[in-house]
């Protein structure tokens, strides 16, 4: 990973955290995001005291589409170049509560932190991310996947927290699925992954869930698709930890998928394609 940058949302906590240590330990300039300015000293300090590179911090709420646009002007202001961008920051089903809440653009909060915001950012880093070819983007998910009433996205009627967040998971992935098609050719590749159950984070102990994996196991598989060499040429695929495996049967509907993308470009406020 010499001389490679690497972004990685939510990488203040849990899994992501683990990655940015390892890569950074590996020898990248790690851009690190969350919210919390505190745990992102901590984890600079860690990666400082482990001899890697001074870490940049790129504090941004992702409930907001605006702070998710400052997020990606900001990144492509300081660098030349970006070789790889793990989509990783999300809530869980019961993060501050099981109900439905929104975010600051009026969605539904787990569409919206967990799957919109990072359809835009890839977007709006896709020209970096072509420059910088062969770069790779890897959008953690979730072997949770519940398929998207397109009647109902917002999920207004029967709303439940693991519906909504089963919802916003599968959409990365058919969003994946649908990007590495658009892709084709450009050295840019994107795959999707779950990376381990219940892994002990602030998300599975705040769903009250006991954990039955480590972020160490799930991480891996992280890391698995950023430098692996057996998944250098591999786009488009869903990952269960390290090996491939089948999504939800909507995420190879062609349809559904382009349904999502028109309706996430016109959210996102992206220009139709
Ligand atoms: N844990 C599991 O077993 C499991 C299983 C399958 C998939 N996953 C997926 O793995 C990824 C990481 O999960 P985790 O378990 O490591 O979670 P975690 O420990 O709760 O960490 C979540 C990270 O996302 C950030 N984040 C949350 N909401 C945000 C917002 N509105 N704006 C900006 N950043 C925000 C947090 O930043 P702050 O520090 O600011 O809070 C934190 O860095 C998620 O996409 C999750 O769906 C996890």
């Amino acid at each position: 990973m010499d001389g490679k940058t690497v972004l990685i949302s939510g990488s203040t906590d849990g899994v992501g955290r683990y990655v940015a240590t390892r890569l950074a330990a590996a020898g990248a300039r790690v851009l690190i995001h969350g919210r919390d300015k505190a745990r992102a000293e901590t984890l600079r300090d860690e990666i400082k005291r482990a001899g890697g590179g001074e870490p940049m911090f790129y504090p941004a709420d992702l409930s907001s589409l605006a702070a998710t646009r400052k997020l990606a002007q900001a990144v492509l202001a300081d660098h030349e170049r970006l070789d790889v961008f793990i989509s990783n920051a999300g809530i869980g089903s019961r993060t501050e509560g099981p109900e439905r809440r929104t975010s600051a653009d009026g969605y539904e909060l787990r569409f919206a932190v967990n799957y919109l915001s990072g359809f835009l950012l890839a977007h709006l880093l896709l020209p970096l991310l072509k420059a910088s070819a062969p770069s790779r983007i890897v959008n953690v998910a979730s072997l949770g996947q519940h398929p998207i009433d397109f009647d109902d996205v917002m999920i207004t009627r029967g709303y439940g927290g693991s519906r909504a967040y089963a919802q916003s998971k599968l959409a990365q992935i058919m969003f994946t699925i649908d990007l590495a098609e658009q892709l084709e050719g450009s050295g840019v590749t994107v795959n999707s992954l779950h990376p381990a159950t219940y892994m002990n984070t602030t998300m599975v102990r705040a769903g009250g869930i006991a954990p039955i994996s480590t972020v160490e196991q799930g991480g891996e598989a992280i890391l698995h698709l950023v430098t692996g060499d057996d998944v250098a040429g591999t786009s488009g695929r869903f990952f269960n930890g390290m090996r491939e495996a089948k999504a939800n049967p909507q995420a190879y509907d062609a349809a559904a998928r382009k349904r999502l993308r028109a309706l996430s470009l016109e959210l996102t406020g992206l220009p139709a394609a």
